[in-house]
């Protein structure tokens, strides 16, 4: 979703501004633009498509200065194009604003703002906001208490950046709703929505809250909230590093990140399993030790993939710690007025912690005095931040907006969490240690499971060409049915659909022709006779059924078109696996169709906005 950055400093601003878009276009854009200030003098160019376009512009002719705000947009209100392209500018063009979020109130800003006769440019909120600051400022000509003004009058989210003409040493930033990072560099400040397009420059940052208001000038960063009150900031190094934004020799993000997952899920199991005492030690949940004892249900919610992993979770839940639990969609929960009963444990799944719905869904159950944990990759997030205690999946960057490696950790980390509570109720220590010594063998059999890829890539040759997909799978494995055909979706374009394989029978077996390729999660574990006597319904109705299975079976061998054999492990952790040949099955398939991988069209890596 859109992005934006600001620098100022004694360096030219330009190309940090692109470079810094270029760090920001997996997030998902489909318009960008940047403005420098010199000499009182705004200088704006803006570019319908990708950065490297701008880029171009700019080398042509540099825009001069060493202060400068750039944005990458993702469009809600108003196509895209350059009009609708930030940065925007006030009637005056002395004020440039860029913005990410959504000013809800913008239409009544307009209206009265055209009414004192100033013109809109474009369709979109944003301007609503810089426009009003203008005319605040022409008031006024305090630039700092128009800022504070308009953000007062604006309802909505934002995250922001501001310059004015008249003022050339200064940048505004604020945030509420969106997130909003100052990374400190030496006599330079770059702010940022993403810490990725820090990192380059500084490791040192202030993560800013919601309803902060900051000041960047030679004078140094001056914090305060909307009211005037200053706010003492503290410093925090970023954990980030620069090699993790790279692709290190892989074609894309998506295909770096499914392969990192060994890596990836060793790292997220770090320090929280002890084979030796059967343990499992989560730091982060400590506080809420007492709340975790007396939980009588979980309620897990997040949206997308998170979902999914939250659907897992719920097996995982029930399975091993015996709690009767629910999942929701963080967008349903929000407004459903959810009943949170005493000894609800709400827990957040969410890979970039900034996701907009989860982040209210968060402060809907708190207010409803649920304690709620966060799941979360994102480190210093606001989910991260707004949750009383959590466990940080530690995977790195997810830059591939399909995500990959987030989900297998977020399903080792309720994996994780699943024991910690079932341990501390009924669960027996041999139990733990069998689940727990399984867990650890995963990262080595996922690094199995990857050799499947060059199969995987030949069969995406011969299957790319049809357009609907079914996925199949049950129990634990109905979710990554689910998430199977999102992944397929999000960067292929197929129209895919995921079911419990039973429910096929209950009128989606109506589609199923020989154009229908139908993937089959068929791990052995209590269904496989099932799944065995669904996949025969599909081969019986001339489906091509592609089987991702443990064992070799002549009689699968037999009926399937192909089959993807993952290694064995207990049933609950097995989705660990069967994700991996769906995630290299909707990577490759993308490849085929010849599509940006890592820039599906109209997506978003972090859904900021409603
Ligand atoms: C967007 C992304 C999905 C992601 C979902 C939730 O829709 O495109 O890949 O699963 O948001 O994101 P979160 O950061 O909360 O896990």
């Amino acid at each position: 979703m859109c992005g934006i950055i600001g620098y100022i400093g004694g360096r030219e601003a330009s190309e940090i501004l692109v470079n810094g878009l270029s760090q920001l276009e997996y997030r998902g854009y489909d318009s960008a633009g940047l403005v420098t200030l010199e000499n009182g003098k705004l200088d704006l160019r803006k570019t319908v498509g990708r950065v490297r376009q701008l880029a171009a512009s700019v080398v042509e002719q540099p825009p001069k200065g060493r202060i400068g705000i750039a944005h990458t947009r993702w469009a809600t209100h108003g196509r895209p194009n350059e009009t609708n392209a930030h940065p925007h500018l006030d009637n005056a063009r002395r004020i440039a604003l860029v913005h990410n979020g959504i000013i809800e109130n913008h239409a009544a800003i307009r209206a009265f703002l055209e009414q004192q006769g100033i013109e809109f440019q474009s369709e979109t909120d944003t301007e609503a906001l810089v426009q009003l600051i203008g005319f605040l400022y022409g008031q006024t000509g305090d630039l700092m208490g128009s800022v504070r003004q308009a953000l007062r009058d604006v309802q909505g989210t934002y995250g922001l950046l501001v310059l004015c003409a008249d003022a050339p040493q200064t940048m505004i930033a604020a945030r509420r709703g969106s997130p909003l990072i100052v990374g400190i560099g030496d006599g330079e400040y770059i702010a940022s929505s993403d810490a990725s397009a820090i990192v380059t420059h500084t490791s040192q940052v202030v993560y800013l809250e919601d309803n902060e208001i900051v000041t960047l000038d030679p004078e140094g960063m001056h914090v305060a909230n909307v009211d005037a009150t200053p706010v003492e900031k503290q410093v925090h190094t970023l954990e980030l590093k620069l090699q993790q934004i790279e692709l290190a020799g892989y074609e894309h993000h998506m295909l770096k990140e499914i392969f990192e997952q060994p890596e990836t899920l060793r790292n997220a199991m770090r320090g929280r399993v002890n084979l030796q005492t059967s343990e499992i030690l989560l730091g982060g949940v400590k506080r809420c030790e007492r709340e975790l004892a007396r939980c009588k249900r979980v309620l897990l919610f997040g949206c997308g993939t998170a979902w999914h992993a939250a659907l897992v979770g719920e097996y995982l839940f029930e399975e091993l710690a015996r709690t009767p639990t629910d999942v929701d969609y963080a967008s349903e929960l929000r407004y459903r007025n959810p009943i949170i009963e005493e000894g609800t444990l709400a827990i957040a799944v969410s890979q970039s912690g900034e996701t907009a719905d989860t982040l209210a869904a968060v402060r809907e159950v708190k207010t409803k005095g649920a304690t709620v944990l966060g799941v979360v990759n994102g480190v210093g997030s606001s989910i991260a931040r707004e949750t009383e205690s959590g466990i940080y999946l530690h995977v790195g960057p997810e830059i591939g907006v399909a995500s990959t490696k987030a989900f297998t950790a977020q399903v080792a980390v309720l994996a994780m969490l699943a024991l910690y509570l079932g341990r501390r109720r009924h669960l027996s220590p041999e139990r733990t240690d069998q689940v727990l010594r399984e867990l650890n063998a995963i990262p080595d059999k996922v690094r199995e499971a990857l050799e499947l890829n060059a199969q995987i890539k030949d069969l995406a040759e011969r299957l790319s060409v049809w357009d609907n997909w079914l996925y199949l799978g049950r129990g634990v494995n109905y979710p990554l049915a689910l998430e199977g055909a999102l992944k397929l979706k999000e960067i292929s374009y197929i129209h895919a659909e995921g079911l419990p394989a039973a429910e096929m029978k209950h009128g989606p077996i109506a589609m199923i022709d020989p154009g229908m390729p139908v993937v089959v999660i068929a791990p052995r574990d209590h269904t496989y006779g099932k799944i065995l006597s669904n996949i025969e319904e599909v081969r019986s109705r001339d489906g091509r059924v592609i089987a991702i299975a443990n064992e070799r079976d002549r009689e699968l061998e037999k009926l399937a078109e192909e089959v993807l054999y993952v290694p064995s492990t207990i049933p609950c952790l097995s989705p660990l696996l069967t994700s991996i040949p769906l995630q290299l099955l909707a990577y490759q398939t993308a490849v085929c169709r010849g599509h940006d991988v890592d820039k599906p069209r109209n997506l978003a890596k972090s859904v900021t906005v409603e």
